[in-house]
């Protein structure tokens, strides 16, 4: 039986264990969404993961959701990016990128007045996205037409060529969280005529399309997709999110990708149900769990087949020798938001390692 310290194979790729970081949004980049020595240091702290999943990071230009969060689509981001995936693998770690297109959760004060993009003119509510001038509310996003979306398309192939001029190990799609590719998945934000809109097959349309042609750049082997079905974050809802997530972890039998990645639950816990079970039952290839699990329930999920890896975010926002302290049974520094998304290395690289604290 394999636990959290086994190593698992994807395609041709062997990971040293199955205690992976989850992506998470630091927005330590530059102002034009360049990486750079710090995002390098960070991550090479991280590489004991079985896997480093490396933050949400702009497929395309225009698209920023936060402030200073990186980008893959210029040379200087590709070059800004290699500092990173070099420290990573000297330090023998594994490193993916998450490309994504954050659709309604963009704001024109972050893409110079540029509005944002979606599958309907719905807007997030009850929430503030920031900007350099402040906290301000989310606007009513502009309805993409159907001619504009082989675009957006072709945006996520070209981002994954670029992560892999940047020396990745692979790309994670960002299909969670209710960004773009969410935004259609749901009804909730999907409320479109036509090919992308309505049945099941319309809604992920756009996601398989994105699927198939960033396989075709990497091979599928090399290719994760994140889900969060259950996820009300960026005012997200599903009229039937388990039959969503069945419908999606069936069809994606159809590509051979490296894995799928969902998040069991709802920040906010206002939805609830159980997605694993059904994406199990449905999905043959491998499965990675996040959200909330300790050390004991993910090395049991493992260890009874329920997962093949889990992914841990705030414990390895805090703890860059995760593994280690997992193996010593070792204590936890724990995360303080105020520093997520702040700039410079406090409650970024700072976080001491077992041996230094
Ligand atoms: C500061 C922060 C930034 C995050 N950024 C991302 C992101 O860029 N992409 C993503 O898919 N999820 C993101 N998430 C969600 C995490 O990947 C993860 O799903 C969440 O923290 C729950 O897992 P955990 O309980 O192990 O922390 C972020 C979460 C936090 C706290």
């Amino acid at each position: 039986m394999p636990s959290l310290f086994s190593s698992l194979q994807l395609g041709d790729l062997t990971l040293s264990n199955r205690i992976l970081m989850a992506p998470l949004t630091r927005c330590r980049a530059d102002a034009n969404h360049v990486p750079g020595p710090l995002m390098a240091e960070y991550y090479a702290q991280r590489a004991s993961a079985g896997l480093i999943i490396a933050e949400a990071t702009m497929a395309m230009k225009g698209n920023s959701a936060f402030w200073r969060e990186p980008g893959i689509y210029s040379d200087e981001q590709v070059a800004g990016w290699r500092q990173t995936t070099d420290a990573v693998h000297a330090a023998g770690g594994r490193i993916f990128l998450q490309i994504w297109h954050g659709g309604r959760a963009c704001h024109p004060l972050l893409n110079d007045g540029d509005q944002p993009v979606a599958p309907s003119p719905v807007a997030i509510t009850g929430d503030d996205v920031h900007t350099p001038e402040g906290k301000k509310p989310y606007v009513v996003p502009q309805e993409l037409r159907d001619d504009e979306l082989p675009g957006i398309v072709v945006g996520f192939a070209k981002a994954a060529e670029n992560a892999k001029q940047a020396g990745f190990d692979g790309v994670e799609i960002h299909g969670a969280n209710g960004y773009l590719l969410d935004q259609f998945l749901r009804d909730g934000s999907n409320r479109r005529q036509g090919p992308y809109g309505g049945a099941l097959e319309n809604r992920s349309r756009l996601l398989f399309e994105v699927v198939n042609a960033v396989s075709e750049v990497w091979g599928g082997h090399r290719v994760g997709l994140r889900l969060s079905p259950i996820n009300s974050y960026n005012s997200m809802i599903d009229s039937d999110p388990i039959g969503l997530i069945s419908w999606l972890a069936n069809r994606l039998n159809n590509f051979d990708l490296a894995y799928l990645h969902l998040m069991r639950g709802d920040f906010f816990q206002q939805q609830s149900g159980d997605v694993m079970t059904p994406a199990r039952a449905q999905y043959k290839g491998t499965l990675i769990g996040n959200m909330g699990y300790s050390q004991e329930e993910a090395n049991q999920a493992v260890t009874e087949g329920k997962l093949d890896a889990v992914a841990f975010g705030m414990p390895f926002l805090a703890n860059p020798d995760l593994p280690a302290r997992f193996k010593a049974g070792a204590t936890f520094n724990q995360p303080d938001p105020a520093k997520f998304y702040s700039p410079g290395p406090e409650g970024y690289t700072d976080y001491p390692t077992m041996v230094s604290s």
